[in-house]
Parts: structure tokens; C-alpha cells; sequence
């Protein structure tokens, strides 16, 4: 990287920051004034000028990087990468693994993922080890299945270095869809689901730490907003659309990300990090109308290959600098936890990421969601089991 991460550029505490930060590490007190309901229209305006601002610049704002991006060694590290069948964590999976990490596709579609592995195997025969991947099944519409996921991974008793959350869903202009666990589709995979896995799988990163959550985000957070007393966006307070679902279900993921990144303590050597990977051709446009996905594929100036937008996660989770970034974040008591762009620089995230007293609320309502009690972290911390509603915790 041309530029050191340990600079921080547009890093600045806001007076706001600091007023709403609890200096006790518990949920900021109450505050008198109304409840937001919504982003205010600035706030939204500055929102749709980022997308719009990464939609047009990425490719000049990413032009320093090199494609594929040079892997520092992997060869000690153990990843899972979440929804590695296709797109941007295809391309996560595939790079780790033939830069020689261990690599664990958890994907709902075990087939579709030996079939991969097959033909990188292939593909790789005669250039060196064969690249060391294995398939593990999980289903993020499932939180049964996220539990008994991390049951059968930390009943191995080895470490985790990594782990990349980077399933997603993007249903565009569908009508709104619950989960069987009763949870908003968006909510429930892109940040219920994720969160759930980190949580559970801290015993594994623990012994594997240094170690890495890399959260593949959004720009669109940007535009997001959650109302923590409705995650599932059914009050009517504000009306459902499949934009709504995505952008709220990804700030409710940095805001869930900045708590559990302050909850961590130092000693834990668990980073926490989010990324943005730009805006990427892959399936995630699969819902589109078929004109519109045409229109979508026609514009590959503006739009990265999935290998592209691979880099800023693959940065995350593996730039030799990235522990000590947030170590930084964390002893400047920083409200949020890091943020990486899609040209894999470290960038704030929006304004209403910063609202900690929401971040808390969102923490708190997230662990009752997925069937964790408050003090799960702090009991997996100190060695103790964290019981879960869900599998067989
Ligand atoms: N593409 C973009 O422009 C863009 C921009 C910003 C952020 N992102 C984020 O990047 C991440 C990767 O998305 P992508 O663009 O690579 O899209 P994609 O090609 O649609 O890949 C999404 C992956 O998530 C998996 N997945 C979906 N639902 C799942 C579930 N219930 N359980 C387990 N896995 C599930 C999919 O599995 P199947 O293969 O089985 O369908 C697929 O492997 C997402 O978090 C997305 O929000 C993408």
C-alpha cells in the first residue's frame, strides 16, 4: 500500500462523538429529546453522495492498487469465508487458498461449492501443493444452522484467524420476506446471522488471535437507518422497501461491529473491521428486472470485477498493519470500529454509525434477537460457555 494505514485520513472526533460516548463502557444514558425516526435530509443527501461519489470515483480512487492484490504469507492462517459460491467471496476463498491459507467455504450450497474446489484443483494441478479447502454447510436464513456451524467448528479445538462475513442478500424490489426465525430477510443474513457466527466463534479466534473479523459491508449503510425497537421494519413507522431492508440491515452490522470491537479488550487480539468492496458485478444483482441487470452488466468501466472487489476484504484480512490500526481506534476510544474502503484505504463510516446510544440499543436488541444474554462476551472471554436459544448451546 502506497499509504501507511496507521494514517488516518478524514479520522476526526466530532464534538457529538464524544458527548455521546459512555465513558463506562455501558449503554449511554437516555436522553430527553425525541426519538429520530430517519435520517434527517441532509444526513440522506451526504448519504446518496457517497454511493453516488464510489459508483463513479472507485476505479480512479483504486487506481494505486494492484489486481489481484499481493497477499502478504497466509500460509499459517485458518479462514472461513461466509457465501463463497459466488462473487466477491469466491474470489476471497479462491486467493487465500492459493496463496496457501487453510481455507472453509461456508456456504448453504455444499455441491455447488466441491464443484469449485474441484476445478481449482484442477486448474492448479502441477503449480505447487494442492490449495488446502474444505466445504462446511451453513444456512444464514437459519440461526439453528449458524449455532450448530460454530458448534462443529470450535468442538475441533483448533484456532480461527479469520473470519470474513461476507454472505449477503440484496433482494431488489421484492415484497418484504421473514425468515422462519421471524426476522426480516436483509436483517437476518446480512446482520443477525454474522453476528451470531462472530460471537459463537470467539473461543476459536481467541486461540487463534492475533485473529480478524472482517465484516463485508456497504456503502450503502450510508443511507441506512435502524429503529432498534423495529428491526423488522413492520411498526409502519417508515415503509418497507427492499433499499430500507439492505442499508439498515448494514448499519445495524458496523454499529453491532463498533460495540463488540469496544467490548474486546486488548489482550483478546481480536480485531474488528469492516469493509466496503466498492460497487462489484457479481449475482447480487440477480433480482433486478432483466433489462436493468443487461443495463447493470453493460457498465464495466464504472463497475469492479468480483476480483477487484475482492481487494478490500482480502486487505482487511490480511495487511500486517491492520491489528494495530485498531488497536489505535480502540485506545482512543474511537465510537467506531474500523472502516476500509473499497480502494483499501481506512474511512469513517456515516454519521448515524456514530449515534452510540443506538449502536448500544442495536447491540443489546441484536444478542436478544439472535438468543444470547447480555454478558456472552465477557463469559467466552473468561472461558465460560455463552448460552444460545439456538442449536445445541
Ligand atoms: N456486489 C456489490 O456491488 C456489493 C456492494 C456492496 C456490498 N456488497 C456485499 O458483498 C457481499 C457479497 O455479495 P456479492 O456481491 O458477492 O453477491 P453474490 O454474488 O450474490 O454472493 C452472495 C453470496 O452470499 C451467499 N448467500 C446468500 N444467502 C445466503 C444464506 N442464507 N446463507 C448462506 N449464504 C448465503 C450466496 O450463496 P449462493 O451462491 O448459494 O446464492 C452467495 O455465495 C454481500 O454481503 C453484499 O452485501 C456487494
Amino acid at each position: 500500500m502506497d499509504e501507511g494505514i496507521s494514517s488516518t485520513p478524514g479520522l476526526r472526533k466530532s464534538p457529538d462523538d464524544e458527548k455521546s460516548e459512555p465513558r463506562d463502557g455501558n449503554p449511554a444514558p437516555e436522553r430527553k429529546n425525541k426519538k429520530k425516526s430517519g435520517l434527517g435530509w441532509i444526513e440522506w443527501l451526504r448519504g446518496w453522495w457517497y454511493v453516488i461519489h464510489e459508483f463513479l470515483f472507485q476505479r480512479i480512487m483504486a487506481s494505486h492498487l494492484q489486481n489481484p492484490l499481493p497477499l502478504p504469507p497466509v500460509n499459517e492462517l485458518t479462514c472461513i469465508v461466509t457465501g463463497s459460491t459466488s462473487g466477491i467471496g469466491l474470489q476471497i476463498a479462491r486467493q487465500l487458498a492459493e496463496a496457501g491459507a487453510h481455507v472453509v467455504m461456508a456456504v448453504r450450497k455444499p455441491r455447488a461449492a466441491q464443484d469449485l474446489i474441484q476445478k481449482w484443483q484442477n486448474e492448479w494441478s502441477g503449480m505447487g501443493l494442492p490449495p488446502n479447502i474444505e466445504v462446511m454447510e451453513l444456512d444464514l436464513l437459519s440461526l439453528d444452522s449458524v449455532a450448530r456451524f460454530a458448534e462443529a467448528w470450535n468442538a475441533r479445538l483448533g484456532p480461527l484467524h479469520v473470519l470474513i462475513n461476507n454472505a449477503g442478500i440484496f433482494s431488489i424490489g421484492e415484497p418484504q420476506k421473514i425468515s422462519k426465525d421471524g426476522y426480516e430477510e436483509h436483517m437476518q443474513v446480512n446482520h443477525l446471522a454474522p453476528a451470531l457466527l462472530s460471537v459463537l466463534l470467539l473461543p476459536s479466534l481467541i486461540r487463534g488471535s492475533p485473529s480478524r473479523i472482517v465484516n463485508v459491508n456497504s456503502v450503502m449503510h450510508y443511507v441506512g437507518f435502524v429503529d432498534e425497537e423495529d428491526m423488522n421494519v413492520v411498526s409502519g413507522r417508515r415503509k418497507y422497501s427492499s433499499l430500507v431492508g439492505y442499508a439498515g440491515s448494514k448499519l445495524a452490522q458496523v454499529m453491532f461491529s463498533s460495540i463488540l470491537h469496544k467490548r474486546l479488550p486488548a489482550e483478546a487480539g481480536i480485531s474488528v473491521l469492516c469493509v466496503s468492496p466498492g460497487v462489484v458485478s457479481t449475482n447480487v444483482a440477480r433480482d433486478l428486472p432483466r433489462f436493468l441487470q443487461a443495463g447493470y452488466h453493460l457498465i464495466p468501466y464504472f463497475i469492479f470485477s468480483p476480483e477487484e472487489g475482492s481487494r478490500s476484504s482480502l486487505f482487511a484480512a490480511t495487511d500486517p498493519q491492520v491489528p494495530e490500526y485498531c488497536e489505535m481506534l480502540k485506545s482512543d476510544d474511537w465510537p467506531v470500529c474500523a472502516f476500509i474502503s473499497q480502494d483499501c484505504r481506512p474511512t469513517n463510516p456515516s454519521e448515524e454509525a456514530h449515534n452510540l446510544e443506538t449502536a448500544y440499543k442495536v447491540w443489546e436488541k441484536t444478542l436478544e434477537m439472535v438468543g444470547l444474554s447480555s454478558d456472552c462476551v465477557e463469559r467466552l472471554l473468561d472461558g465460560q460457555e455463552a448460552s444460545c436459544r439456538y442449536g445445541a448451546y
